[in-house]
C-alpha cells in the first residue's frame, strides 16, 4: 500500500489507537476558514491521511438543519459538531472544521472532549471583511437585514490562546496551510516520517525548502 510520510500520533494511553485530531478553524464569516479547510484537507488526502471536512455553512442544511443563530443554537451546533469530532478523531480521521464558533466557553469544552484539539484562529478585522463581503452579508447586517450577525451585532470571543493564528487579512492560503502544518508537526500532532524529519530532529528547525521536500516525500509499507 502506497501511504504518504505522515501519521498522527496516539497519546500514551492510547498508544494503540490509530488517533486522528481536529483541526478547528474558529473566525467571523468570511474570514478564510472555508477555503483555508479545503486547502489544508487536500494537501493532507495527498500525504495519504484520512480527511473529513466539515463546514458550518453545509453542515446547518444537515446534521444542525433547523438551527438558527441564537446563542443557544450556536453553542448547539457546535457541540453537535464536536461530538462528529470526538468520533472521526479517536478513529484515526483528521477533522477540519470551518465553523465561526463564536463563543469561549463552546470551544473550551470542545477542547476537554476532544482528543488532540487544535484551534486555528483566523484573524481579520471586521472592517477588512466589509470590504470583502463575497457572500453580501456583511451589507444585509450593516442595514439590519439580517439581525445576530457575527462581528456587527452579535458577539465574537477571539480565543486567547490558539494554537495557530492566521491573519488573513495579509497571509495567503498557500503559505497560511504550510504555518499550519509546520506547527502541527511542531505540536507533535503531525509526524512526517522520513529523512526529513530525522533532520529535523538532529538539526532543529527544518529548514522551509527541506519541509516542501518532506511533505511531497512518500513511501511503501
Ligand atoms: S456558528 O456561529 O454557529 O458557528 P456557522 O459557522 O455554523 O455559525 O454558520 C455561519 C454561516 O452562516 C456564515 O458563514 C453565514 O454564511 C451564515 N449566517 C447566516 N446568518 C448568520 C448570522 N446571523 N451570523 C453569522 N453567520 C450567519
Amino acid at each position: 500500500m502506497k501511504l504518504a510520510g505522515l501519521v498522527c500520533q496516539s497519546t500514551p494511553e492510547e498508544h494503540n489507537m490509530n488517533t486522528g485530531c481536529t483541526l478547528w478553524f474558529t473566525g467571523l464569516s468570511g474570514s478564510g476558514k472555508s477555503t483555508l479547510s479545503q486547502l489544508l484537507a487536500s494537501r493532507l488526502r495527498r500525504l495519504g491521511a484520512r480527511v473529513e471536512v466539515l463546514d458550518g455553512d453545509i453542515i446547518r442544511t444537515q446534521l444542525c438543519k433547523g438551527l438558527g443563530f441564537s446563542r443557544e443554537d450556536r453553542e448547539e451546533n457546535i457541540q453537535r459538531i464536536g461530538f462528529i469530532c470526538e468520533l472521526l478523531s479517536r478513529n484515526g480521521v483528521i477533522a477540519i472544521v470551518a465553523a465561526i464558533s463564536p463563543y469561549r466557553t463552546g470551544r473550551d469544552r470542545l477542547r476537554q472532549r476532544i482528543t488532540n484539539f487544535v484551534e486555528i484562529y483566523m484573524q481579520c478585522p471586521v472592517e477588512v471583511l466589509i470590504q470583502r463581503d463575497v457572500k453580501g452579508l456583511y451589507k444585509k447586517a450593516l442595514s439590519g437585514e439580517i439581525g445576530q450577525f457575527t462581528g456587527i451585532s452579535d458577539l465574537y470571543e477571539p480565543p486567547l490562546a490558539p494554537e495557530v493564528i492566521i491573519d488573513s487579512s495579509s497571509d495567503l492560503p498557500e503559505p497560511s496551510v504550510e504555518i499550519i502544518l509546520r506547527r502541527l508537526e511542531k505540536l507533535g500532532i503531525l509526524r512526517v516520517t522520513d529523512m526529513g524529519i530525522a533532520h529535523a530532529q538532529t538539526h532543529g528547525e527544518l529548514h522551509p525548502s527541506a519541509w516542501d521536500a518532506v511533505l511531497e516525500l512518500s513511501y511503501e509499507i
